[in-house]
């Protein structure tokens, strides 16, 4: 049996002991803006390899490489085009990720043998004083096992990740809890290849018109083990889904709302599960709420609806995925 995984706080003299450990190839996890990170250093392929392992994750899906700053992304690629420039300038550090060209110094096991490598800078101290410690790049996939929602808490890591890693770095809840949006730069117009914690209408602003393509990053093969159900955004929203509770609920199915605290008091007495005041808070608690029903044996989890704009369409194209597109 290994060796429970120890949970650090971030002190400046743990974050230089874990810098010490990714230096010498092992992996330490630690907080994101986005959500926790499973850290190995980029340039050192046996210690990539590890974290394909620890994570169950198939060889195929690329890991994103993290550095400290904007001066540092030269490293890790070809070239900066124009664009790519304009979105490192407006939204890094921060839940934005690019991909472009990729450097010889990055090994093929980080990109799974493509040419394209996926950048960002976290908007989070602990981890940009580790990265810079390191003083390498870091590839920073989420720090769950590839069957788990992304960890938004030191304790979710521990929870999947148990006697598999030495060390966590402890930051807290993370402040946005969906991950970052994936923008490939080299096509003409770019592409959002997953919505996250920018939104499409932030980047446009900034570059024009982007495409959208989500099957080239896929989000994730985690599913709960309840059933999701997601609800349509609509007027008589909280109405369809009182009709398709009770009616689970007659079955014998125990059945959990993940609601708006606005709109909590319109499903009486029945499982609700506040999301929080808006929809930043839906983002910033779903992967956690998700975790609580499985522990407390809900078999179907019914998820308000929200409006497509602002964080609302990284919420959503997670909600699809993980109710299999069955919207009610
Ligand atoms: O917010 C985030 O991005 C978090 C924090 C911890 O950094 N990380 C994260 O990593 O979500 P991960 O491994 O769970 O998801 C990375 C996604 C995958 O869908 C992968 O296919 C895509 O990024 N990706 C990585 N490199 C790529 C590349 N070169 N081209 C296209 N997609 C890429
Ligand atoms: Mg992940």
């Amino acid at each position: 049996m290994n060796n429970p995984t120890k949970i650090l706080l971030s002190t400046e003299s743990n974050i230089a002991k874990c810098a010490g450990l990714l230096r010498n190839g092992r992996l330490v996890a630690f907080p994101t803006e986005t959500v926790y990170a499973l850290g190995a250093v980029a340039t050192n392929e046996k210690a990539v390899r590890k974290v394909f392992a620890v994570k169950k994750r198939p060889l195929d899906r690329p890991l994103i490489v993290a550095v400290a700053r904007k001066e540092d992304i030269a490293s890790v690629v070809k070239t900066i085009p124009p664009k790519a420039q304009k979105l490192i300038d407006t939204f890094m550090p921060g839940a934005l990720t690019v991909v472009l060209e990729r450097a010889d110094s990055i090994p093929d096991v980080v990109t799974a043998g493509t040419d394209s490598v996926a950048v960002r800078i976290p908007d989070n101290e602990i981890a940009q004083s580790l990265i810079d410690l390191v003083r390498k790049p870091v590839v920073v996939p989420s720090a769950n096992t590839s069957e788990k929602p992304s960890p938004t808490t030191a304790k979710h890591v521990k929870d999947d990740l148990d006697g598999k890693i030495e060390f966590i770095l402890d930051g807290g809840e993370s402040d946005i809890g969906i991950e970052s949006t994936i923008v490939d730069v080299r096509t003409d117009p770019p592409t959002v290849l997953r919505e996250g914690g920018v939104s499409k209408a932030e980047i446009e602003e900034v570059i024009g018109a982007v495409a959208t393509r989500t099957d080239r990053a896929k989000q994730g093969a985690f599913k709960p083990n309840a059933e999701v159900l997601f609800s349509a955004y609509y007027e008589g929203m909280a109405d369809n889904i009182i009709a398709r509770y009770d009616a689970l609920a007659a079955r014998g199915e125990r059945v959990v709302i993940l609601a708006l605290e606005s709109n909590r008091a319109r499903y009486g007495e029945r499982n609700v599960y506040s999301v929080g005041k808006n929809y930043t808070a839906y983002a910033h608690n779903l992967f956690a709420l998700l975790r609580c029903a499985d522990d407390q044996n809900f078999g179907v989890v019914i998820a308000e609806g929200v409006p497509p704009e602002g964080i609302g369409t990284a919420l959503i194209s997670r909600l699809i995925k993980l109710s299999n597109g069955w919207i009610i």
